[in-house]
């Protein structure tokens, strides 16, 4: 495949490299202030989260631990379900623990509200969400963020961790894709 050819798939870049990397920055120092007297647990969302975990987690000036869990919400389609699945749960005891939830996007927020009282319900200390991104007109319940990184339109996007039929995961920008791969 070209490198053109992605290219194509794309209709419109939505956040450059650039830009995520910037707010990661500035999402780190306050992280930083937040938690001075605090160790983190960051917990990853496999797979989107990658992305955003491997750069916030680098951009961190403080001791963190990494563990990550795999959570399905979706059946086939693009549509979350509410109806949460773990399908690989986090190694570390979660007693007194100070975690940060990473993820990479907020839509009906259904996946989010689920996992924050099931991590609640397992002793942390303190439980918040970092997410890159948000789409607010495709909210159906309210999740406490605390650190976010964009608001976007309620279209369906790609790249950095972001996928379609596992697909464009691999983008340095969030995109939106084009119609035509849809068809
Ligand atoms: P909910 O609706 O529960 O969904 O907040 C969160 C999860 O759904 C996935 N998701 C997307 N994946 N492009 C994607 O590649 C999107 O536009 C999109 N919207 C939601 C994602 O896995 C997220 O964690
Ligand atoms: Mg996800």
């Amino acid at each position: 495949m070209e490198t053109s050819d992605v290219a194509n798939d794309l209709a419109d870049i939505l956040v450059t490299e650039e830009e995520i990397h910037a707010k990661l920055a500035e999402l780190s120092r306050q992280i930083e202030a937040d938690y001075a007297d605090r160790e983190i647990l960051l917990v990853g969302v496999l797979r989107g989260a990658v992305m955003v975990m491997a750069d916030l987690a680098r951009e961190l000036r403080a001791h963190v631990e990494m563990d990550w869990m795999a959570v399905s919400s979706y059946g086939s389609g693009t549509k979350s379900s509410g109806v949460v699945r773990i399908l690989k749960d986090l190694d570390s005891d979660l007693t007194g623990r100070h975690v940060l939830i990473v993820e990479d996007i907020i839509d009906s927020g259904l996946t989010l509200s689920w996992l924050l009282e099931n991590l609640r319900s397992r002793g942390a200390a303190s439980v918040e969400i970092c997410a890159l991104l948000r789409k607010p007109d495709a909210a159906k319940v309210e999740v406490p963020v605390k650190y976010i990184g964009f608001d976007i339109p309620n279209d369906f996007v790609v790249g950095y961790g972001l996928d379609y039929a596992e697909k464009y995961r691999n983008l340095r920008a969030v995109a939106v894709l084009a119609p035509h791969v849809y068809s």
